[in-house]
């Protein structure tokens, strides 16, 4: 078979602020790749399908002289991410052709993997594969741990989660809902706060349009805040924390295009928590349950083509998804 092209989306220089496409992100269509003769080396030949653009992946464009809990994104080589992908060859005995698997790969076409990097799908409830990089995946972990972990959340006691209708944030409220908490939630836009609405939260507000602070006075002291953004956001929560409650650091979006953090708060990392618990089989386990229940209402934002996922992890920094942000590279 004649060598095809491997698309990759390559890191080709290190933003300040917004990252740009063409200069800092871009995709290169220079590489081939001979599916039959590539060379595995005891390892996997994957054929990408989704790919996962996640907020946290702006952290990575950085100078690798800057420490943080994650690597950075080496220059000149593909950027990488949680990633579903089809094992069209295999040297390892933990993989067969067919296989559909979930690991962090790089963002092309065509990846030779160890397979210590790679874990089977084994999907029993025939749910779709998206969902293993978004709800069942490491977003859906962000929000089980960090609720169970971090907060340990009570009956009626009343938590507000900024972002609320993303990956993380819409699972945080539901499962908080289903602890039997009363949930506040914001997010940017009306299209959204319906969305809020339809996943139980008790009063949904647009952070664009309506007044925070306001809103926040009204519904009463929270026992928990769970940050998703930072920024203003964060200044007024802290103003209506009922003495000892407890704020969440997720994450900081608004300011991962401004340089240094301002807040010098600690969060939690899951990946830290995931390692420590020596796996995420309560995850699995519960949230799998629930999902196979219909319990959880989920939203992805789809995006088609390789060539286009650049963009796609644009619009999840600018806050253009709605839903779980998903790249479809290929059907099979
Ligand atoms: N601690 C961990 O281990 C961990 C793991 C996963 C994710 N996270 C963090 O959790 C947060 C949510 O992640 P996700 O994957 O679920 O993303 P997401 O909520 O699906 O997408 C990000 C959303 O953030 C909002 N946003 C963007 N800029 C904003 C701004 N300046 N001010 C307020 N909101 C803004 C946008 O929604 P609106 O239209 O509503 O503004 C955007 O859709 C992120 O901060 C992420 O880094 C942390």
């Amino acid at each position: 078979m004649a060598p095809v092209t491997n698309t990759r989306i390559i890191f080709r220089a290190i933003p300040k602020d917004w990252p740009v496409l063409g200069e800092h992100i871009v995709c290169d269509t220079s590489s081939t790749i001979d599916l039959e003769e590539q060379p595995l080396d005891g390892g996997v030949l994957v054929k990408t399908l989704l790919l996962s653009p996640d907020p946290y992946m702006r952290g990575r464009m950085r100078d690798p002289k800057v420490k943080s809990y994650i690597w950075p994104f080496i220059l000149g080589q593909p950027v990488d991410n949680w990633t579903v992908g089809i094992v069209l060859r295999s040297e390892s005995e933990k993989f067969k052709e067919g296989d559909y698997v979930v690991g962090v790969i790089p963002w092309a076409s065509y990846n030779v993997m160890p397979a210590s990097r790679l874990e089977v799908i084994k999907n029993e409830n025939h749910l779709p594969w998206s969902y293993y990089i978004g709800l069942l995946g490491m977003p859906g972990r962000t929000a089980y741990y960090g609720l169970k972990k971090i907060v340990d959340l009570k009956e009626g006691q009343k938590i507000f989660v900024s972002a609320g209708s993303g990956a993380v944030g819409s699972v945080v409220i539901q499962l908080a809902k289903l602890r039997g908490a009363q949930v506040f939630a914001s997010a940017g836009s009306e299209e959204k706060v319906a969305f809020l609405k339809e996943i139980g939260v008790d009063r949904a507000i647009n952070y664009k349009t309506d007044d925070l602070d306001e809103a926040l006075e009204e519904f009463g002291e929270l026992d928990v805040y769970w940050d998703g953004v930072g920024g203003p956001t964060l200044d007024i929560a802290f103003k209506h924390m009922k003495d000892f409650g407890v704020v969440v650091i997720c994450g900081l979006i608004s300011s991962y295009n401004d340089g240094e953090n301002q807040y010098g708060i600690k969060g939690f990392i899951i990946g830290d928590i995931v390692a420590a618990e020596g796996g995420s089989r309560a995850f699995d386990e519960e949230v799998g349950e629930l999902v196979k229940q219909g319990k959880i209402k989920y939203k992805e934002h789809y995006t088609k083509g390789i060539e286009n996922a650049g963009q796609a992890l644009l619009d999840v920094l600018k806050g253009n998804n709605f839903g779980k942000p998903v790249v479809i590279v290929a059907d099979k």
